[in-house]
């Protein structure tokens, strides 16, 4: 170090501190790469000044051409005076550029610009690692003196934090640009899964389950879905909620028959931290669904206690935890699912029917696969392709007359039971056709327990259509007690186009 007059070391200290002020708060790296320059070139008074990052993957030094050029220069990390400062650290000071043998000619000749003397100190971050160069160029007044160099030293170590700074923001910022963009695209997944889509189903029993879905997407009332189990509550419970302008909200699913009583209230409230020695706070499942949607599977389940609980928080929309003081407020929409007759069960006194009301504001109901059969072959090879883009595995197919074995099974595990078999039925298979001698010897026969399950009869497609049509016409004039109004409402047709399709099929109105 050489020794300067006290005020003028002052002047100079407190100039690097102003500077350093000024480039802690640029957090852009090309802006403060500019900043830095401009700030070394006015107090070294040069012409020019530049730092030069080391890339240490490809071993290259980096700089911008010139200030506020968005012009990259890249050269070998070994080459001129900025490699050696960058591989040593030393302080190079150079009177006279062109007769030094270490000066690298080829950056004047691609920039343009003459050097004749120049000052390079490293730059090195805290760690004390070199993560640069620093260059000032032809001095105004003469040549750099000792007082530069200790100037631009300091200067340099200043600039080591700030450009370190900016240099992990932008990974930062990248990153999380990088990180929105995988979690819209996920999203999009998400919703094109569920967007009722997800409900396989061409006849009306299951159309009619999407239609209701659509219908009330805009309205966050409660849904009560009942069905045997395996049916699809569940699946309808995410397309509900999936549809809702509570989409993109948690969906929090809890089985209230998995849990037992004692646990039931701490896990739907949560509870607070020493209750009970070593009890730490934990959130309830309410509060995890805040702003979302909350599905009670085996609704049906739940204690007469554990159900005034739940009606409560429904009512007040707010909960209190297990050993809290405070109330919290939520704002979650309830869906439930039970496979028990809820009506039954509240004549027997073992449901409420005020949460029953509460919850069933509007009520799905999922048809048993035995009830849909129609829909078997749909549903086989919708889970036979799922099996195949999950696995990767080429396309397969089944044999006709698996698929008539697959449609004539009882089913008592609905499609769930359908979804397991054929999983099972390509895991097993060792060809593109699934044949018959891969069935499981053990799969229920053909009309067994459902002897009178109307079976698919292989027709042609015309005819099949006409007797659905029919069918259904005739179902929705019974349900409106002959209303063709509100019959052709339910079909999702014009009164007209009811009336002409009754003529057709010799419907009497
Ligand atoms: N209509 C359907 N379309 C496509 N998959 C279905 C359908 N119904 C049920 N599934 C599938 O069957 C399985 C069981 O459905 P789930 O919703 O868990 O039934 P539940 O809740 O009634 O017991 C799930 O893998 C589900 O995706
Ligand atoms: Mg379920």
């Amino acid at each position: 170090m050489n020794v300067l007059p006290q005020p003028e070391l002052n002047e100079r200290l407190a100039a690097i501190l102003a500077i350093s002020q000024k480039m802690n708060s640029e957090r852009d790296l090309s802006a403060l790469l500019d900043l830095i320059a401009r700030e070394a070139i006015s107090l070294l008074d040069c012409e020019r000044a530049s730092i030069f990052l080391l890339d240490r993957d490809r071993n290259e030094l980096w700089s911008k051409v010139a200030l506020g050029s968005e012009e990259i220069l890249r050269f070998d990390a070994r080459r001129g005076i900025a490699g050696e400062t960058a591989l040593t650290g030393n302080i190079v000071n150079v009177r006279d550029a062109y007769s030094d043998p270490r000066f690298y000619t080829a950056i004047d000749d691609q920039t343009g610009y003459r050097t004749r003397n120049l000052l390079a100190v490293g730059v090195r971050n805290q760690q004390g690692e070199i993560i640069g160069a620093f260059e000032a160029l032809n001095k105004h007044a003469g040549v750099f003196t000792a007082r530069d160099e200790d100037s631009l030293t300091a200067l340099a170590s200043h600039a080591a934090i700030a450009i370190e700074t900016a240099q992990l923001i932008g990974e930062l910022r990248r990153n999380s640009d990088e990180l929105a963009q995988q979690n819209a695209h996920l999203w999009r997944e998400v919703e094109s899964r569920y967007a009722t889509h997800g409900i396989i189903g061409a006849g009306p029993r299951i159309q009619q389950v999407v239609r209701l879905i659509e219908r009330i997407r805009d309205s966050a009332v409660n849904v009560l879905i009942t069905g045997e189990s395996g049916t699809g509550k569940e699946l309808a419970a995410k397309a509900v909620h999936y549809n809702s302008p509570r989409a993109r909200k948690p969906f929090v699913a809890l089985n209230c028959a998995a849990l037992p009583e004692t646990l039931l209230e701490s896990e739907l409230f949560g509870i607070e931290k020493g209750v009970a020695t070593g009890v730490n706070s934990r959130v309830g499942q309410f509060q995890k669904a805040d702003g979302g949607t909350l599905f009670l599977d085996e609704i049906g389940d739940l204690s007469l206690t554990a159900q005034a609980k739940i009606l409560r928080v429904l009512q007040e929309r707010i909960l209190e935890r297990v050993g809290g003081r405070t109330s919290i407020p939520v704002d979650v929409r309830i869906l439930a699912a039970t496979n028990k007759d809820l009506e039954a069960e509240i004549v027997k006194g073992t449901f409420r029917e005020d949460l029953y009301y509460r919850i069933k504001v509007i009520h799905i109901y999922m048809p048993p696969l035995r009830e849909i059969r129609e829909e078997i072959p749909l549903l086989a090879n919708h889970f036979l392709k799922e099996y195949c883009k999950e696995t990767a595995h080429s396309t397969m197919e089944f044999a006709p007359e698996v698929l008539r074995k697959l449609v004539n099974s009882p089913w008592p595990g609905n499609v769930r039971q359908l979804r397991n078999e054929v999983m099972r039925l390509a895991a097993c298979s060792s060809q593109a056709v699934i044949g018959e001698e891969d069935l499981w010897e053990g799969m229920p026969a053909p009309g067994h327990d459902t002897p009178q399950a109307p079976s698919v009869k292989v027709q042609s497609l015309k005819k099949a259509v006409a007797e659905m049509e029919r069918t259904m016409i005739g179902e929705a004039l019974r349900q409106t007690k002959g209303n063709q109004q509100q019959a052709a409402k339910l079909l999702g047709l014009s009164r007209q186009g009811l009336i002409n399709k009754m003529k057709r099929y010799a419907i009497a109105g």
